[in-house]
Formats: structure tokens, sequence, C-alpha cells
């Protein structure tokens, strides 16, 4: 089978790097990918976000399953397109990817289901928003209903500071049309856990847990990024999470979407708080973490091309894959100045003999190969190395170990991906 994977991040280079181990996949391409995905396969000249290239590639190239990483084309129905055009896919239609998309259909989906989320008020006026934070205690969230970059979640100290963020996104367009609606909510206190579950109609199967570090710098200082590194299995998933995340997220979900018309196949990311009070859904992502995904998809025995297809035939629930029992640990190299403005064009050197170290993983993000072969960076996140593991700490130490053999100019990367989650988000406000 040919296949064509979306997108050009680390997230895609893991998935098209996994689906290559698959003996039934003869061919991949990666549109537009990276100099990564170019090892594992061909490289297509079009964007993310040109759907009507893709269905165009897609049909004369006789691809047999497109896969898509980003969330935009998602949210813009490029599962629909290929639907229509008779061309198979993984990924949610455009209403099931609502779920991602827009924070208050998701919120009203969990309010009908009682899905535990934190307490909170959809608006389209600002007044209305401002006298709904003074009801509640500080911090506040203040969430851009639409998809904003992952920038469009602003923990406010204090009623100015949300009135501010309310002002910017709602008066001042600061995200467009994605900030003229916003949820208002309540903060919550606790570790996030990130949880992959492959969802097609009324079934599901859970992936490997995983933990993101979402904010710039050690110590969770800084301001979000889309994630700077990862662990799985998650530190901080026990049975008992298990159990509520079923009982409680997805066996309602997936009710409720079918109530309301709405099939969804594809990859259901759910990113949770565990609180004191148990766990709550801070959103709902329809497509793999990044770099969750790097760290996800390297314990995975099981041919990913099989779950893929099972997912899209409804009978993923039956299937079971097999994990890899070690610990992997997932740091990433972004460019100076990420998630800011950066710089890009500059050389990377050691990767080979970085790749070269046993059971450890280069996935490139923001790459480029130029004509002379030379590797250059090509966006904020660069790379994501993985290393596996018997424990999070030899995991930890073989990850920073091939951190060590690669520079850039300007390369900076926390220090501190899989520390115990111990350290309640908190200590970052
Ligand atoms: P979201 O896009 O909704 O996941 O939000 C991005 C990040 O903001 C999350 O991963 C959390 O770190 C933080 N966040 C979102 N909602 C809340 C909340 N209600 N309380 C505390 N932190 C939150
Ligand atoms: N790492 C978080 C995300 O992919 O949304």
């Amino acid at each position: 089978m040919k296949i064509l994977v979306v997108g050009s991040g680390g997230r895609e280079h893991a998935l098209a790097w996994k689906l290559s181990q698959s003996p039934r996949v003869e061919r991949i391409f990666c549109a537009p990918g990276n100099a990564g995905t170019e090892q594992v396969g061909e490289n297509v000249p079009l964007a993310a976000d040109d759907l009507p290239g893709l269905v165009r590639f897609a049909r004369d190239k006789q691809i047999g399953l497109t896969v898509v990483g980003p969330d935009d084309p998602l949210a813009n129905g490029i599962v629909d397109l290929f639907d229509a055009a008779g061309l198979r896919v993984f990924g949610p239609t455009k209403a099931a990817a609502q779920l991602e998309s827009s924070k208050i259909f998701a919120k009203e989906l969990m309010r009908k289901c009682r899905i535990p989320t934190a307490m909170a008020g959809s608006f389209e006026r600002s007044d209305r928003a401002l006298a709904f934070c003074e009801r509640l205690p500080s911090p506040i969230v203040i969430k851009a209903d639409g998809l904003a970059l992952g920038k469009g979640v602003v923990v406010a100290h204090d009623c100015d500071e949300a009135a501010t963020a309310i002002d910017a996104m709602m008066n001042q367009a600061q995200f467009g049309e994605a900030g003229r609606r916003i949820v208002v909510e309540e903060f919550l206190r606790g570790t996030e856990c990130s949880v992959h579950a492959l969802v097609g109609g009324t079934g599901y199967r859970m992936l490997a847990t995983a933990r993101d570090h979402k904010r710039a710098y050690d110590g969770d200082k800084g301001p979000n990024t889309g994630g700077m590194g990862a662990i799985s299995p998650a530190d901080n998933w026990t049975a008992e999470a298990q159990a509520a995340f079923d009982r409680d997220v997805m066996k309602p979900l997936v009710r409720g979407l079918m109530r309301s018309g709405i099939a969804f196949s594809g990859l259901l990311f759910p990113g949770l708080m565990m609180t004191a009070e148990g766990l709550r859904v801070l959103e709902f992502n329809c497509r793999f973490g990044d770099p969750e995904t790097q760290a996800i998809l390297p314990r995975l025995k099981s041919d990913l091309l099989d779950l893929l297809e099972a997912t899209r035939n409804g009978t993923v629930q039956d299937a079971v894959p097999e994990w890899d029992e070690r610990v992997a640990v997932t740091v990433v190299l972004a460019s100076g100045g990420y998630p800011g403005a950066y710089k890009t064009g500059i050389p990377i050197a050691g990767l080979d003999e970085c790749a070269a170290l046993p059971d450890v993983q280069v996935f490139h993000a923001g790459t480029r190969r130029e004509k002379d072969g030379t590797v250059v960076t090509a966006g904020g996140r660069v790379l994501a190395i993985t290393a596996l593991g018997t424990s999070a700490t030899e995991a930890r130490q073989r990850a920073y170990e091939a951190v060590s053999r690669v520079s850039f100019e300007g390369c900076h990367y926390r220090r501190d991906i899989a520390l115990p989650a111990d350290a309640t988000n908190v200590a970052a406000q």
C-alpha cells in the first residue's frame, strides 16, 4: 500500500517512520515533510493546507491511506473532501473535529455528557465574560474558542489581567475569528497527562499514555509552547485514573457523539489535569500529539497501519496493541527565540553520530535539507530526540547523552524533561 502523511513536524516524521516498518507498506510520501521524513519516504512539495492539491495527489498516485498529522486540515474538512473523492483517509470529519476546533462545542458536549471538566462559561460578549470573571477565584483561564496555534489559552492572575486578555481576543481580534467567542474557566491545580485513543464509531482502544512539558523553560517557567518534551508511559497515570477515564470520559463521550449524530473516526487525544479531586478534561485534540507521538510510537511493537485500518473499519476495540515495557523520553531541541521569533537556515551538526546511538531515535521537526546535503533549521521546534531505557532515569540519561551530540547555533532545550511529575502547575504561576 502507498501511504501519504500530511504535515511536516516531528509527529509526522514519527508516523512515517513507524508506518514504514509495516510489511504492507510499499512507499511513503510526506506532504510537505522535512529532512527526516525523506529518510523513510519521499517528500512532496504540497502544503498541509492545500486540500485540493492533496486530493489530486492521492488520486494520481493511488494512495491507499492518507494519514493527517496537524489539526488545521482536519478542522478545514480534509477528511470530508477525501471521503467525497472516494479516497481512504485517517482522521475525523470536519463535524467531529469540532471537538478540537471549537472549545465551546467541546464544553457543551462535556456538559451534556457530564464529563468532568473545569467549571466554565462561554461568551460572545466581552462585558458578560468579564462579569463572569468577577465571580471566579483567581487565577482565571481565558480560552479562544477556535484554533490559535497553541497560543489561545491565557492564565490570568487577576481580573485586570483577565480583562486585558478578553479585550485582546474579543475586541482587538488578536486571534482573528478564533477569538471572537471565548471560554472562561476555573484554574485547575494538578499535573497533566496526555491520553491517546484510537476511536472508531462506538469502539475505542487506548494507546500508551504520555506526559508533555508545555512550558518553554525548566521548572515549568516561561510561555506555553507546542511541547518541549515528553515521557511515555506517563508517571502520574494510575489504575484508578484508567478506570475513571473509561467510565467518566470515553464511554459518555462516545455515546454523546453518537446521540449528536457525529461518528468519530480517528485519533482522540484528551488533555487531562490530574487534580486532587480526580481527573478533569482540559481539552480534546483530534490528532496525534506532538511531541507525545515521538515518545509513544517507539514503544509500539504492533503494526501501526493495522491499527489505523482497524480504526477506520470500526474494529479497533478488538485490537490488542503490544508495547515495549521500557520508558521513552523525548527531548525537543528548539531554535533560539522559540516560541517567539527565531532565525532559520542554521546548519545542524552531529545528526548522524546521534542517530547511531543504541535505543535512540532522532525525529526531525523544523528541518530542511539544502541542495549540498546540509541539514539546516527550518522551524521553531527543530528536532525531537527519543531514547528508551529500563527506567525513566536511564531513558533520560540516554536522551540527554544523545542531545549532547547535536548542535546548532541558538539551540535551546529543557534539562528537566521526565523528572517526576510532583511539582504542580501552581509553581509556574
Ligand atoms: P488547552 O489548549 O485547553 O489544553 O490549554 C493549553 C494549556 O493551558 C494546558 O495544557 C494547560 O497547561 C493550561 N490550561 C488549560 N486549561 C486550564 C485550566 N482550566 N486550569 C489550569 N491550566 C489550564
Ligand atoms: N503536545 C500537545 C499537543 O500536541 O497538543
